[in-house]
């Protein structure tokens, strides 16, 4: 079963992108799929 995981916070430069980032690498280490997907109505990850 998929699961999504969504790092949210309206302030910018509070870590989003660090923690999304390293969190997916952390799960595709343990054996997970991952997929890193950004907010299209915002900016890149
Ligand atoms: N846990 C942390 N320790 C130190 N620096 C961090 C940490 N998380 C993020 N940063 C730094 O803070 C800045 C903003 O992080 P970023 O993930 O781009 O924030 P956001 O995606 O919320 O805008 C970057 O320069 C990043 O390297
Ligand atoms: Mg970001």
């Amino acid at each position: 079963m998929a699961k999504i995981i969504a790092i949210m916070n309206e302030k910018g430069g509070v870590g989003k992108s660090a923690t999304a980032m390293i969190l997916a690498y952390l799960l595709a280490k343990r054996g997970k799929k991952t997929c890193l997907h950004p907010d299209p109505a915002r900016e890149g990850l």
